[in-house]
């Protein structure tokens, strides 16, 4: 396993919530594909193998969030899929958020409210936390929609899906959950959850390359969807290239794709999923929920450190963000790979957003990584007489 990752043997690397390393088997993949498609035209990509190219990416993502394969769309990426799926959207109503998402969880309602009759309410956080109970009671019956990620992508803090599904429900709204930063490293179940939609993406913790998205569209829902972006992909027969008076879309999620794209963006992600499923997403799980405890119990030891992150397991997933008292962010990055403080050793990437230190470890991380990252800290802090 450490072999397909070739880049850890060089840097301590514990930014999977940014980007995830791309293990070699799946890279081989893609260039295979590239190849064949680039060298030989429809020789090799003919219009049958064109039409089934998502279906192996289908059935991985189907079986990886737990639902059908008639439920589960393919996009070029989660922004792309959140736009179209906004846009499908009927009725009016308030789309509940929060202050903290990521931009892309917000920006499609607050475009489309200009359009449409809906309002943006944004939950605040608190030091950088999301009171989930002021989050259920913002949603009530005005709400059309609640839009939230399952774990931040700033914090790691983690949503209880069921409690949100069974509140927006309750009020006649649906829950869309953007879960890039939770597939992968945390077992997802659509259907015992209750979500109505779930997007995620190939290029964080599900370790493909970028160019990959896919959605869970809950069945009865997606029936009276009409998506936001249509072509010659949304409808039952791709091939007959007719325009009729009116489309006929697909019968399933697959309405929601519309065109050729990076095709092997998509061979990559269903190999990724397999990667990954082969280890086993509940081992991964319990791997880096565990390294992640180790991390955050070394860390409150540190004075000038607070962990922002809940330390509660079910509350998050395997990012641990600190707050880092009297140095500037950038000071810690360039401190931490100092010279002095590296001693031969390997460089820590990691990300600073917001002015926070976000360390995101997967299970090709281990506890030297870990032990290291905090022996630099105590350096660096003992170096700067904090
Ligand atoms: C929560 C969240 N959603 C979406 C994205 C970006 O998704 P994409 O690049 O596939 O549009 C990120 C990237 O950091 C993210 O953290």
């Amino acid at each position: 396993m450490v072999n397909d990752f070739p880049l850890i043997e060089e840097v301590i690397y514990l930014n999977t919530a940014s980007i995830g390393l791309v293990p070699i088997p799946v890279l081989e993949s893609v260039k295979e594909f590239i190849e064949k498609t680039s060298i030989r035209g429809t020789v090799y990509l003919s219009e049958e193998v064109e039409e089934n190219i998502f279906e192996d990416l289908r059935v991985n993502s189907a079986n990886l969030l737990g639902c059908s394969v008639d439920e589960v769309a393919i996009f070029n990426s989660v922004t792309e899929a959140l736009n179209s799926i906004a846009w499908a959207l009927r009725g009016g109503g308030k789309i509940v958020s929060t202050n903290i998402e990521f931009p892309t969880v917000v920006y499609p309602w607050m475009r489309i409210s200009k359009n449409k009759d809906w309002k943006v309410v944004l939950i605040d956080s608190k030091d950088y936390l999301i009171d989930e109970d002021e989050l259920l009671m913002a949603i009530d019956e005005d709400t059309l929609s609640v839009v939230i990620s399952h774990v931040e992508f700033l914090t790691g803090q983690r949503f209880n899906l069921k409690a949100l599904a069974e509140k927006a429900h309750e009020v006649g709204a649906i829950l869309i959950v953007d879960g890039i930063q939770a597939t992968g490293c945390i077992p997802v179940d659509v259907k015992r959850d209750d979500v109505d939609i779930y997007i995620t993406g190939s290029y964080k913790w599900l370790i493909g390359p970028f160019g990959a998205a896919v959605a869970y569209i809950r069945h009865d829902l997606c029936r009276e969807l009409e998506p936001g972006l249509v072509g010659w992909r949304s409808v039952k027969n791709m091939w007959s290239l007719n325009i009729r008076e009116s489309m006929d879309y697909v019968d399933s999620a697959r309405k929601f794709e519309y065109s050729s794209s990076a095709y092997e963006a998509k061979v990559a992600m269903s190999k990724s999923i397999e990667y990954l499923t082969r280890i086993g997403i509940d081992n991964i799980y319990s791997y880096n929920m565990k390294l992640t405890k180790y991390f955050m119990e070394e860390l409150v030891n540190i004075e000038n450190i607070e962990v922002v992150t809940p330390v509660n397991v079910k509350e998050r997933g395997s990012i641990v963000t600190v707050k880092v008292k009297g140095l500037n962010p950038t000071t810690i990055k360039r401190g931490l790979n100092s010279k002095e403080l590296k001693n031969g050793g390997r460089d820590i990437e990691f990300s600073i957003r917001r002015g926070l230190a976000r360390f995101s470890p997967h299970f090709y991380n281990d506890k030297e990584d870990v032990d290291e990252v905090i022996e630099r800290l105590r350096k660096l802090f003992s170096r700067y007489g904090t």
